[in-house]
């Protein structure tokens, strides 16, 4: 989807055309999606994402816990309604920390930054004073990323932390983000019916192949009443 709407952070150029990556806020509802998206991660990039190594169970049990009425999960889709990239805004205090992650094959195309956008709208609009981000010292893709979006990074040891203090939110923020809703809802909506047309005019098997019993009896039950007086 090609639009030219957005804020700057959010666009990207791919082949002289603007781009823009609708980001949707996540309910519980969408558990599945994210539980196949972090369970589709390598371990390398669970251990950058968690900042150490967790098994599947423990990752379905992070996905299990996340509390959709305090924190903010943020998705962005692609075409085939796969959630290819994840931010979980987690308010702390008067902050908020932030987990990121995007698909391999998926990366280098502004999603990260996208997200991480929306969440720092977001953050602002819940009034937070300031968002903040752990990672590991060598972590350079995160750290540009940060740096490329105002935070400052502060180093300990091998782990990092980026922080940045939040302006309050305005109307401007907030009507911002309930039309970035709508539109990543209308977006999800339509690819949502293409996966179902999909599923729809898909060939099927003949009816014969499908309920095999049924159809044996239906032949059984008019041979008897073709040969019936
Ligand atoms: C960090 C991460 C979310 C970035 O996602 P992304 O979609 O690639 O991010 P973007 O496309 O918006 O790129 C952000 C910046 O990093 C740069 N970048 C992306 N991939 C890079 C790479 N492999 N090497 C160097 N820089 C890279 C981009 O060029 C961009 O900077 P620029 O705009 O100045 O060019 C992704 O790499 C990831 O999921 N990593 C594993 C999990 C993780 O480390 N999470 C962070 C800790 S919570």
């Amino acid at each position: 989807m090609i639009c030219d709407f957005a804020s700057s952070e959010r666009s990207v150029t791919f082949s002289g055309k603007k781009r823009v990556t609708l980001v949707k806020q996540l309910s519980r509802f969408e558990r599945p999606k994210l539980k196949t998206h972090f369970l589709a991660l390598p371990p390398e990039d669970v251990y950058l994402r968690f900042g150490l190594a967790q098994n599947s169970a423990a990752i379905i049990d992070y996905v299990e816990h996340i509390d959709f009425e305090r924190d903010a999960v943020f998705g962005v889709y692609g075409d085939k309604l796969e959630l290819i990239g994840v931010a979980h805004l987690a308010p702390q205090g008067e902050g908020a920390e932030l987990g990121i992650s995007v698909l391999r094959g998926q990366r280098g195309r502004g999603v990260g930054t996208a997200i991480f956008s929306r969440a720092i709208e977001h953050a602002r609009n819940l009034n937070l004073n300031n968002i903040f981000v752990h990672f590991l010292a060598e972590n350079l893709v995160i750290r540009r990323l940060v740096r490329k979006l105002g935070l400052i990074s502060v180093m300990r040891g091998s782990d990092s932390a980026a922080s940045m203090a939040l302006p309050p939110g305005n109307a401007g923020t907030v009507w911002n983000e309930w039309v970035d809703d709508c539109i990543a809802l209308y977006d999800y909506s339509l690819k949502s019916q293409v996966e179902l047309l999909k599923t729809q005019t898909r060939p099927r098997k003949p009816h014969s192949l499908l309920y095999p019993s049924n159809d044996v009896k239906l032949s059984a039950e008019l041979a008897d009443s073709n040969s019936s007086p």
